[in-house]
């Protein structure tokens, strides 16, 4: 009876060991051959699925107790890839500076989907080269000094209704809300009716959500909701091209005239168009609230900050004034550039990138295979003490004598996929943290509010906080 039990408890084990078994010899298989170097150390997990549930499960830990373990570069297998993850300065630029020699493109097929095929971030070599050129001329320094008036304006409004409010504001919606009036501004030149706004919101929220689903399109995957949430976000561009083609030429300002004056000249077509204006309201509404939340925890939790922000508007007599601050104003306060910088260093809003190995490398004495997928880490980069000392510290005094540091990576290092949108999204913040000090103080209802980091950094709760009116200096 008993051995009849142990034999058929022991079936299964031995079955399950040596489908284990296989899977190991299987990934260890698609080793380069032709290099003698080792694959880097790791797990790959269970048979097909590898470690995707544990990274769903475990979120930040998962990578966290794998970086304690095996440091710089590991191996594991999520999403359907055999994948190498990799941190260090030195690693990550031999990545970025080998783009499309070494590495190229590498999202899942459901994320450039839902993000746009025609989208930058979705192109390679030629077609890349070309769009993000267009693109990048509607963010030149010129091009963002205009954008810059409409920010402030909008941030000013909205920290200005937040003092009003009596009662605890939901900061991770209402920044949302903010962060996507101000990009809608910059990037269609209009101000959005009310619906339009909504729908644009809650369809970007749903293709963020799905970003990473499965790529099966039936009623009631994640992917379907996705690409139905799209559909609706396309109809919004759709209506506004539709209406910015109908206005006589003089003053439009925005990226979508840019761009709309490039398919004039034939260099883009529609399509490309509404794909790249997609990407940008996608990155934006993503990133910039992981901001505003990120500041507005940093500043209240260290209120010295706070005071020697206001002490150098005061000094350079724009803390009483209400006109908007240009980009040589914003560029003449040395100590608001240590924050910002300081505040995308501790709370990056995207962890990393990924990219697919065209070519076997070399990384610390390993390799690198062709086929696989590598995923590099901006999060791990900016919490390594090797790269930043006290790195748990918000401290912006970091930055005082150390303008750059090449460890410091929140919009993908120097290479030719860096962020078209850095120079905007710089110019957001500084505006953000300028109007929330100049005319605000802010208790948070929690005081150590906690983050989740995948796939982009927010508050679990969404940030309760109660904003005051700050009295002004003469007043007082
Ligand atoms: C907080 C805000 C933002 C952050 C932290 C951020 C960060 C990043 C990062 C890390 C990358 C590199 C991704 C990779 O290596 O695979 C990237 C790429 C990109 N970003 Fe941003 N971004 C932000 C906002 C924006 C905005 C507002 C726009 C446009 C209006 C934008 C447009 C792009 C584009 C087009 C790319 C792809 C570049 C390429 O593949 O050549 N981003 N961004």
């Amino acid at each position: 009876m008993l051995p009849d039990l142990l034999l058929s408890l022991l079936y299964p084990v031995a079955l399950w060991l040596f489908c284990i078994t296989l899977w190991k010899h299987y990934i260890n298989s698609l080793k380069d051959s032709a290099s003698s170097l080792p694959l880097p150390p790791g797990t790959v997990g269970l048979p097909f699925i590898g470690e995707t549930f544990h990274m769903i499960c475990q979120g930040w830990q998962f990578y966290k107790s794998r970086k304690e373990k095996y440091g710089h570069i590991y191996k594991t297998h999520v999403m359907g890839k055999p994948t190498i993850r990799v941190w260090g300065t030195h690693n990550i630029q031999q990545i970025l500076k080998n783009e499309e020699m070494l590495v190229t493109m590498a999202w899942p097929k459901s994320s450039i989907e839902i993000i746009g095929r025609k989208s930058i971030v979705a192109s390679t070599r030629k077609d890349h080269n070309m769009r993000r050129a267009l693109y990048s001329r509607a963010f030149t320094k010129a091009a963002v000094q205009n954008y810059n008036i409409r920010l402030e304006e909008i941030i000013r409004k909205w920290v200005l209704e937040k003092c009003d409010q009596v009662d605890v504001i939901k900061c991770l919606p209402e920044t949302r809300e903010l962060s996507l009036r101000a990009t809608v501004s910059a990037l269609l030149g209009k101000q959005l009716k009310q619906k339009q706004l909504e729908t644009l919101t809650a369809s970007l929220n749903t293709m963020a959500a799905n970003f990473f689903s499965v790529h099966v399109n039936i009623p009631g995957t994640g992917f379907n909701q996705a690409m139905v949430a799209r559909e609706s976000v396309l109809k919004v561009i759709r209506e506004v091209i539709h209406e910015n083609q109908r206005l006589p030429d003089q003053h439009k300002d925005d990226v979508l005239s840019v761009l709309l004056s490039e398919m004039e000249s034939g260099d883009l077509k529609q399509v490309e168009i509404e794909d790249m204006l997609i990407e940008g309201l996608f990155s934006a509404l993503n990133g910039l609230p992981s901001l505003c939340c990120s500041t507005l925890v940093h500043l209240a939790q260290y209120p010295k900050v706070v005071s020697r922000l206001v002490e150098e508007l005061e000094d350079s007599d724009l803390m009483q004034s209400d006109q908007c601050l240009s980009l040589d104003d914003l560029k003449g306060l040395p100590y608001l550039e240590q924050v910002w910088k300081e505040i995308t260093r501790s709370s990056p809003p995207f962890g990393g990138g990924f990219r697919e190995v065209i070519k076997t490398f070399e990384l610390e004495g390993y390799q690198i295979p062709a086929g696989w997928t590598v995923l590099y880490s901006i999060r791990d980069n900016h919490e390594a003490e090797e790269n930043f000392h006290l790195h748990s510290d918000f401290n912006p005094d970091r930055w005082q004598d150390v303008k750059t540091n090449a460890a410091w990576m929140p919009f993908g290092g120097n290479g030719i996929r860096s962020c078209v949108g850095q120079r905007f999204t710089i110019t957001f913040l500084q505006q953000f943290i300028v109007t929330a000090v100049k005319y605000s103080k802010w208790e948070l209802h929690e005081a150590n509010p906690k983050f989740s980091s995948f796939p982009v950094l927010l508050p679990n709760a969404q940030l309760p906080v109660v904003f005051h009116h700050r009295k002004l200096k003469h007043s007082e």
